[in-house]
């Protein structure tokens, strides 16, 4: 696109478009880091965290993308050697697992066809076959951002407990977090993982750990090494509302903008408004003869729509013509779907008007690029939007 104009739509899964009042937030004066003024920005944005992860324990912030929460997952609560148990739900589980291995961890990562959540039954099964506790955590990614499958945390949960296994549960919500419901304390999470580029609608740059009392317990045994991502130093600071280092204090203010936005809207809310959304672009895509990754009924992700390209068509070719002509990123496959599939992010600051240009983007362009499929995948989800609120 030569010129062009209006609103680019960003509606890869993430970074997600950032709303002008967070961005209005952020631009301001840089403050003094130690000085009171920041003291209460520190404090407010972490109870403010509290509310989204649904969860009275201790949550840290990083200076990093997501890939550094991961990390300080990891290395606050293990040992090397320790064996971990993770599910290959797709890309982002492979790279955290491939993590993990680089600290010495033994992954014990159970595969599968990159169209299914980790199962709750092969969880059980997998602890049940320990009995001397030497799995030492259960990694599970909530929202697998590069196939559009979100796992069931709770029946995941219960098949812990069943299993009568003390490992600490280990959850990604990178791209779930604050799109798609999730209770740190209620499914008893020892650490959530989480980024601010997603449900957040901050630029990238924030990440997050919630922790619980028994992660915190398994921190003080791990050995490990770690310096900047150490939970402990970071605690202590947030005490009195600093940080041991230099924080991102502009996104801090973005947050706090993020923050007030969600409570205003409240998160019952903001989980149905991105229900909605994930429907309407499910119902478009069948609309269309296409297919829509998930394979489960029960784990379609309501943050982002993975659509799988019929046979011989290259996913990438599709998502650079409506790029070109209409000014709209998509996310790529990754991984083993590279030029299989593309992914529709419908996540964030997001309403039914903007998922109507999505899919009127996504339906010319399956038209340009001669990609066989039924027209009328727009007119789906306009039928879908404009149910009664009852219906829907
Ligand atoms: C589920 C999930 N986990 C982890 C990551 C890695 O985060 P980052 O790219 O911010 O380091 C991503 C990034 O998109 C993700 O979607």
């Amino acid at each position: 696109m030569a010129y062009p104009s209006g609103r680019h739509f960003l509606q890869i899964p993430g970074p997600t478009n950032v709303p002008d009042r967070v961005l209005r937030g952020i631009d301001r004066l840089t403050i003094d880091h130690r000085g009171p003024e920041f003291a209460s920005l520190g404090k407010e944005v972490l109870a403010g965290l509290r509310k989204v992860f649904r969860t009275s324990q201790p949550v840290v912030i990083f200076p990093a993308s997501g890939t550094g929460a991961w990390e300080a997952s990891l290395v606050n609560t293990l040992s090397p050697g320790d064996r971990v148990l993770m599910f290959e739900t797709g890309h982002f589980a492979a790279l955290w697992q491939e993590i993990a291995r680089r600290h010495d961890l033994r992954p014990d990562f159970v595969p599968s066809d990159w169209r299914h959540g980790a199962d709750p039954a092969a969880v059980e099964q997998k602890l049940r076959a320990d009995p001397n506790h030497e799995i030492r955590a259960v990694c599970v990614v909530h929202n697998e951002t590069s196939t559009g499958v979100t796992s069931r945390i709770p029946e995941i949960r219960a098949a812990i407990d069943r299993a009568k296994h003390p490992a600490p549960f280990l959850v990604d919500t990178i791209s779930s977090l604050a799109s798609i419901d999730y209770r740190h304390d209620e499914w008893k999470v020892d650490v959530t993982v989480a980024g601010s580029q997603k449900g957040l609608m901050l630029p990238p740059g924030l990440s997050f750990n919630a922790l619980s009392a028994k992660a915190l317990a398994a921190s003080a045994q791990a050995k490990l090494r770690r310096s900047y991502w150490d939970w402990q130093p970071m605690l202590q600071a947030n005490e009195g509302g600093f940080f041991p280092y230099t924080p991102a204090t502009n996104l801090l203010y973005g947050l706090r903008e993020a923050l007030r936005m969600l409570e205003e809207e409240g998160l019952p809310n903001v989980f149905r408004r991105h229900a909605r959304h994930g429907e309407a672009t499910r119902r478009a895509v069948r609309a269309w003869g296409l297919e829509v990754n998930c394979a489960d009924e029960r784990e379609h992700s309501n943050s982002l729509t993975g659509i799988r390209m019929p046979d011989g068509h290259d996913a990438d070719r599709l998502r650079a013509i409506i790029l070109e002509r209409f000014d709209m990123s998509l996310g790529q496959g990754l991984g083993k779907l590279k030029g299989r599939l593309f992914r529709i992010g419908h996540l964030g600051s997001f309403n039914d008007l903007t998922l109507c240009g999505v899919l009127a983007g996504v339906e010319m362009g399956l038209r340009l690029a001669g990609v066989p499929h039924r027209p009328g995948g727009v007119a789906a989800a306009l039928d879908y939007l404009s149910l009664p609120d009852a219906a829907t």
